[in-house]
């Protein structure tokens, strides 16, 4: 396939690198640094973005949440424009770091209802310019054109090449203070994101395909460390770099991409207040069930390269692949069927209407997957 690929964003990877933000957002700025919950002010993140701003003009929002909510971030909108902010720092996960790329686009909206964005694709033409201290290593928000955001049950996202963070500090010291569930949800979360770009059919793409492969093999082999061995740095800093990219654009060029796992995911969030990485241990096995044999090609060369399993007739490798996975998603503690959280029958029901209503048809690779296979999905999730 054709394609174009840039990546325009800065990243300071390291410890310490919070520092490199007092020479890089132009001083002539009036930034807005913009938070979640209040891990920043318990781990000291806040006060090195403090001192990295001295000579700088800034105010806060904090508060932003996980699965950022629309009515919070308008809250934001209004204060941006009563008080003439014209830079987004954004420092957290990628909830904070979502919610202030809806800010950027949000602040020069010129239509009704800004919740368009995010319903129609509608964005006018300025942007906010933004930079981000990203605290937890999972959506690749830090270096990619995707934000999501939730107003109720609904989980939407929009793309636009001007949200795209020009500068991304990653320390992977700061992710030292992240619980297991983030940390297990973060490596979940990127695995998954690998496979939606990977694990479709055969195009002879090789270096994409290695890529991927290494990624994986990174995720599967310090994913497990990092709960093991919360403490060891190598292990975050593997873990961190493999996240941002996970998404940053590079592995999906030229290549086709699923994304049909998220979509059920996002809803899954939406209904039930599942974490992101947890909604997608529970739906990604269903889907390398229901798409075996449209995935065959892939789910054989995944099985592998990254789990080694080469024994055995198509059929016992492609089960066994999808075992091995599962048996990752366990080690890193995270549900793998709705069972796991405690639903049944019913969410099958109204995830499958609320996918109806955000008209996500057509899905998958192929563009093949309609309502019947959703609901083979679903089912497969029980
Ligand atoms: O709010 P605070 O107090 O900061 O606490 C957060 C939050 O409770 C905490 N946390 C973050 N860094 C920490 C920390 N706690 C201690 N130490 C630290 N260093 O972790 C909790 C979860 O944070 P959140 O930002 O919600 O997690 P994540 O980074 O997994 O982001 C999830 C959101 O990103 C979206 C998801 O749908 C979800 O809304 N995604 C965004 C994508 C993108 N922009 O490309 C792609 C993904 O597929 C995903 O959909
Ligand atoms: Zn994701």
């Amino acid at each position: 396939m054709q394609f174009s690929f840039e990546n325009t964003t800065r990243i300071h990877f390291g410890e310490g690198q919070i520092a490199t933000l007092a020479k890089d957002i132009p001083k002539d700025k009036k930034i807005l640094v913009t938070y979640g919950g209040g891990s920043i002010k318990k781990n000291g993140v806040y006060d090195q973005v403090v001192t990295a701003l001295a000579e700088h003009q800034w105010g806060e929002f904090g508060g932003i949440e996980a699965n950022p909510q629309y009515d919070t971030l308008m809250k934001a909108v209004e204060m941006i424009k009563a008080e003439g902010f014209d830079y987004l720092l954004a420092v957290g996960g990628g909830s904070v770091v979502d919610g202030t790329k809806f800010l950027s686009v949000a602040a020069k909206y010129e239509g009704e209802d800004p919740w368009d964005i995010l319903a129609k694709g509608k964005i006018s033409e300025g942007a906010m310019p933004l930079s981000c201290v990203l605290t937890l290593p999972a959506t690749g928000s830090e270096s990619n054109t995707a934000a999501v955001v939730s107003r109720g049950s609904d989980k939407l996202f929009f793309h636009d090449n001007r949200v795209r963070p020009e500068i991304a500090v990653l320390d992977p010291k700061v992710t030292l203070t992240l619980s297991e569930r983030q940390v297990a949800n973060g490596v979940v979360d990127a695995f998954v994101h690998v496979l939606e770009q990977y694990l479709t059919y055969p195009v002879n793409a090789k270096v994409q395909d290695r890529f991927c492969e290494g990624l994986l093999l990174t995720l599967k082999e310090e994913g497990p460390k990092a709960l093991a061995t919360p403490e060891d740095m190598e292990v975050r800093s593997n873990v961190m770099w493999a996240a941002t990219m996970a998404l940053n654009g590079l592995i999906g060029v030229g290549v086709p991409q699923d994304w049909v796992t998220h979509m059920i995911g996002h809803e899954l969030t939406g209904f039930y207040d599942v974490d992101h990485g947890r909604s997608l241990s529970i739906v990604l096995p269903a889907v390398m069930k229901v798409r075996r044999e449209q995935k065959k090609g892939k789910i054989l060369q995944f099985g592998e390269r990254v789990f080694n399993i080469t024994e055995g007739s198509d059929v016992e490798r492609i089960d066994a692949t999808i075992e091995a996975t599962v048996a990752f998603f366990k080690e890193m503690k995270v549900p793998v069927s709705l069972a796991d959280i405690e639903q049944g029958p019913e969410a099958v029901e109204t995830v499958l209407e609320s996918l109806n209503i955000h008209g996500r048809e057509g899905m998958g690779e192929r563009g093949d997957i309609g309502q019947a296979e959703l609901r083979a999905i679903l089912a497969a999730a029980l």
